[in-house]
């Protein structure tokens, strides 16, 4: 009984993900518009400024868009929506700094990495520096990122608390309800930068993570006019010229 009640819901998942057609390179080009999923809140990646997203992966797509012949339709989401916005064919590209990891290579198909950087520990104590100061410690982190599943590799942590939102995961620590926030580095940058009497404290880094965009399992047509037109900014200067705009530095991965 088991096996059968198995096979079926194998059977409802594939056909699931038959009806959902991903829309080829070619159909975007006809239609001069490429769908872009993104969160917006993930400053200085992507993030609102008023009502406009800006920040440097809005850029960066906009200008790869460019080069590819489309126009771009933004969508703004939370975060634990984009990936399944994809096999749903609702948009065609999320861009949001996701960490390519196995897991995820199982459900999306990544583009080439458009940056690299990684976690961070982040306090308010100058004590809580380094993995071994988060024993007994409670952290926050972002729901289904990259640094749940690497602190949750730390061993003695007293406990680890999700949020849908990375800012709420800053906002707990800044009224101390956690003692430490683990997000990326440049994240704590911005913050830091946008609120100089915070009292942020950066500590230690933890892991590196190689950010890309995702399209459709399988889509490989736009994945490789993606990455074609993303290698050409990343040779003519302009996407060195974005990133330095942004970090003062060049983040693409080596
Ligand atoms: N880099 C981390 C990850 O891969 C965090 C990404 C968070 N992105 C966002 N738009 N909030 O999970």
């Amino acid at each position: 009984m088991k096996h059968i009640a198995h096979w079926v819901l194998t059977a409802l998942l594939a056909l699931g993900s038959l009806g959902a057609q991903a829309r080829s390179l070619d159909a975007i080009r006809k239609d001069g518009k490429i769908v872009i999923a993104t969160e917006g809140q993930f400053a200085p990646f992507n993030y609102f400024q008023g009502a406009k997203l800006s920040g440097f992966e809005i850029e960066l797509a906009e200008m790869v868009a460019k080069k590819m012949g489309l126009a771009v339709e933004w969508k703004a989401l939370s975060f634990d929506a984009l990936f399944a916005g994809l096999g749903q064919d609702r948009w065609d590209l999320v861009i949001a700094s996701h960490g390519i990891t196995e897991e995820r290579a199982r459900a999306v198909t990544f583009t080439a990495p458009h940056y690299c950087s990684g976690g961070s520990i982040v306090s308010l104590d100058p004590a809580i520096r380094r993995p071994a100061d988060l024993q007994g410690k409670v952290v926050a982190v972002q729901t289904g990122s990259t640094y749940l599943e690497n602190v949750k590799k730390l061993p003695g942590l007293k406990s680890v608390k999700n949020f849908p939102q990375d800012t709420d995961a800053r906002s707990a620590l800044m009224s101390r309800r956690v003692d430490a926030w683990v997000t990326d580095k440049f994240v704590v940058l911005a913050a830091l930068n946008a609120h100089p009497a915070s009292g942020l404290k950066v500590g230690e880094f933890l892991f590196v993570d190689r950010i890309a965009a995702a399209v459709t399992k399988g889509n490989d047509s736009l994945a490789q006019g993606y990455n074609a037109a993303l290698a050409t900014l990343l040779a003519d200067g302009s996407y060195s010229a974005l990133s330095r705009k942004y970090f003062h530095d060049d983040v693409r991965c080596r």
